[in-house]
This record gives structure tokens, sequence and C-alpha cells, in this order.
């Protein structure tokens, strides 16, 4: 059994596994329909990562469908009691694409949330804050990425915390898994923030970081 299962081969994956390798971690890669991409993203990582494709058996004690908020949908649909027992990492940003003027989730709730009402898996919502590209060095400007990290079961949070640890990341437990709900917001934000002409200095390469008071 590998550590960790990623599902998509897109930039978020990339990341992901990126800091999975480094962390020492085994990984399973599953791509959406072409195997080849997750062969090539296995082969780039390295380390002892497989490589595989949607609907192959999920491995991972821990797994990161790094898809689209639909697509993770579909995915927690089609694995059903195959999740059970797993740490589900949902990292989705569900922006309303059609105003990218709020989410496309039910007032008063959350992708995380909505996740959790179709899957066994244990859902904990983090990573959702942290930039594709910046997650490949795991870091900006010197600074380690904070990861912010919201869910109901404290053994399945310090799983994940315990990951983004071993990936030289700096996790941040926020609270319970409704905390995700303004963690999507703060992923909106950062979003129209890099978008932001007005503000070139930053962009995708940016990060979200608190800086610990004296
Ligand atoms: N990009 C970021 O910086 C960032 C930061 C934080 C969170 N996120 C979130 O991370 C997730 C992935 O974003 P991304 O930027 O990595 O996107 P991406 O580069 O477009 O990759 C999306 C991946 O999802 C796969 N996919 C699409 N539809 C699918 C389906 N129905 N079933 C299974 N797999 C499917 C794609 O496969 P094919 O291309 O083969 O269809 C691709 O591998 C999104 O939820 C996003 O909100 C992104």
């Amino acid at each position: 059994m590998n550590d960790i299962t990623i599902i998509g081969t897109g930039s978020m994956a990339r990341g992901l596994a990126h800091r999975a390798v480094a962390a020492g971690r085994s990984i399973q890669i599953l791509a959406h329909t072409e195997r080849s991409q997750a062969e090539a993203l296995a082969a780039e990582v390295g380390g002892t990562a497989t490589a595989g494709i949607l609907g192959d058996a999920v491995e991972g004690s821990i797994v990161i469908p790094a898809v689209p908020y639909d697509a993770a949908r579909s995915v927690a649909s089609q694995y059903g009691d195959g999740l059970a027992g797993r740490v589900y990492v949902d990292i989705t940003n569900p922006i309303d694409t059609s105003t990218f003027d709020g989410l496309a989730v039910p007032a008063g709730s959350s992708a995380a949330e909505e996740l959790q009402r179709i899957t066994p898996a244990t859902v904990v919502k983090a990573f959702n804050t942290t930039f594709a590209v910046t997650l490949v060095p795991g870091e900006v400007a010197g600074h380690p990425l904070d990861v912010l990290i919201a869910g109901d079961d404290d053994s399945a949070v310090q799983s994940v915390a315990d990951f983004a640890s071993s990936a030289g990341l700096n996790p941040l437990k926020v609270g319970p898994l409704r905390r995700a709900q303004q963690l999507e917001q703060a992923g909106l934000l950062i979003i129209l923030l890099a978008a932001n002409e007005g503000l070139p200095q930053y962009g995708p390469s940016m990060a979200l970081t608190f800086l610990p008071g004296s």
C-alpha cells in the first residue's frame, strides 16, 4: 500500500507529488483518462511513485483528488465505499466561474462539507490556499508555505499536518471542518489577488503567509 494517492495529473497534482516525494512518502498517481500522464508525472517526481488510472483501487491511506470540485464529487461517488477508512484531502476552490464573484456551494456550507456528505472517507480541508507552482519548491522567498488545515477528526487532521511537516511545509490547524467555509473564501480572495493586474508583484507564485507575533 502507498502512503498517498493523488488523483489527477495537473498543476496541483504535480506540486503535491513533488512535496510527497520530498517527504519520503510512497505515492500512487491516478490519471483522469491517460495512464501515460500519470507515468510521466511519476517519472518526473521520482521516488517510489507508481502510476495508474481513475478507477484503479486507491492504495493510499491519504487520498488527494487534485481535480476541480465537480470532478471531486464524481470521484467520491465513483469510489464510494472504496474510500472508507481513508483520509480524503479536499484541496478544491469551488469558484463560481460564471462570475468569479463567489463560490458554487450552498450558502452556509463548503466544498469540503458537501464532499463529506457523499463519501465515507474522513474529509480534511487543506492546500486550497497554496498555489500549485509554489508547492514544487515548497517555499516562497525562503519562507516554507503555510498549509491551513481544517477537519473534525483529530487523527485525520494530524496525518495531513504530519505530511505537510515532513514535506518541509508549515501546517496550521485552523479548526473543525466548517472552517473550510472561510478557507474557501480565502482561496477565492488570493485567486482574485493573484489575477489583479493592478498588483503585478503578486500572481500565482505568491503565498498566503501568517507571520507569528512576538
Ligand atoms: N492551481 C492552483 O494553484 C490551485 C491552488 C489551490 C487549489 N487548487 C484546486 O486544485 C484542484 C486542481 O486544480 P489544478 O490547477 O491542478 O487543475 P488542472 O491543472 O486543470 O488539473 C486538473 C486535473 O483534474 C483532472 N480531471 C478533470 N476532470 C476530471 C474528472 N471528471 N475526473 C477525474 N479527473 C478529472 C484533469 O485531467 P485531464 O486534464 O486529463 O482531464 C487534471 O489532471 C482544483 O479543485 C483547484 O480549485 C488549485
